[in-house]
């Protein structure tokens, strides 16, 4: 299976992060071919810009959220079909940003909103990342599975099984910690006894160079979600050289 390395920008990018874009492309061309699917999800404001720019390039561009509805009175929301008029091909549905409470008057997710919205990229024609993974306390509870296991009952969409899963702790990501390679590879084989054996998996979560390796050697590690090291060329080209290597 081909491993996926999908950069997310969160609330980082402008118009001039094109230039990190044009060398991570150039970079990827002049290497030997990669394996590895590429992609951006830079903000929503730069994904129809970036797809009409880099449309002779291996690396594809998607949203990072989206509205379950398809159109409507939703002030500042987003929907899937207009992500797929940008050009994306991908969008991340339940970000643990995203199921976090921000606070009053702020909307935090539960996995029913999480399964909505994955259908929904799913009903526009494009591929729903959805993204799993326990805090720190339900680690230390021991609780890491069970938590996992019920958000992927109640996130995964019931119309389709083409779609990815993300499982990022959510205590490694932004931290620099990650947890042993044991305790991925359990995570990962876990999920995939509740998956279809060609499902991608993506590990997330304080991914680099220095890591992307091991990380992606581990069985049903099918990719990586990366956050800030996605946002440097040099880096993220590293860590899309490290996923080539995986069969
Ligand atoms: P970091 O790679 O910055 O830890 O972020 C991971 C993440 O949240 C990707 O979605």
């Amino acid at each position: 299976m081909r491993a996926l390395i999908a950069g997310n920008w969160k609330m980082h990018g402008l118009a001039a992060s094109a230039s990190e874009i044009a060398t991570l492309a150039a970079k990827m061309k002049d290497a030997a071919p990669t394996d590895a699917d590429v992609l951006i999800c830079p903000p929503a404001t730069r994904v129809a810009a970036f797809t009409a720019k880099f449309s002779g390039s291996a690396i594809q561009f998607g949203g990072q959220d989206c509205h379950a509805d398809p159109s409507g009175a939703h002030t500042g929301d987003i929907s899937a079909e207009m992500f797929a008029d940008a050009g994306a091909a991908f969008v991340i549905v339940g970000h643990s940003e995203r199921r976090a409470n921000f606070g009053e008057g702020g909307h935090n997710e539960g996995d029913a909103d999480v399964r909505r919205k994955a259908e929904a990229v799913l009903r526009a024609g494009l591929t729903p990342i959805i993204c799993v993974g326990e805090s720190e306390a339900q680690r230390k509870a021991g609780a890491a599975l069970e938590v996992v296991g019920a958000q992927l009952a109640g996130s995964l969409p019931e119309t389709s099984d083409d779609f990815v899963i993300a499982y990022e702790p959510v205590w490694a990501i932004g931290t620099g910690l990650t947890p042993t390679l044991a305790d991925i590879a359990e995570m990962h084989a876990f999920i995939r006894s509740k998956t279809r054996i060609d499902v991608r998996i993506l590990y997330g979560g304080s991914v680099k160079p220095g890591n992307a390796q091991e990380i992606l050697a581990i069985d049903d590690v099918n990719g990586a979600l990366v956050g800030g090291a996605s946002l440097k060329a040099d880096d993220f080209y590293q860590i899309v050289m490290a996923g080539g290597g995986k069969q």
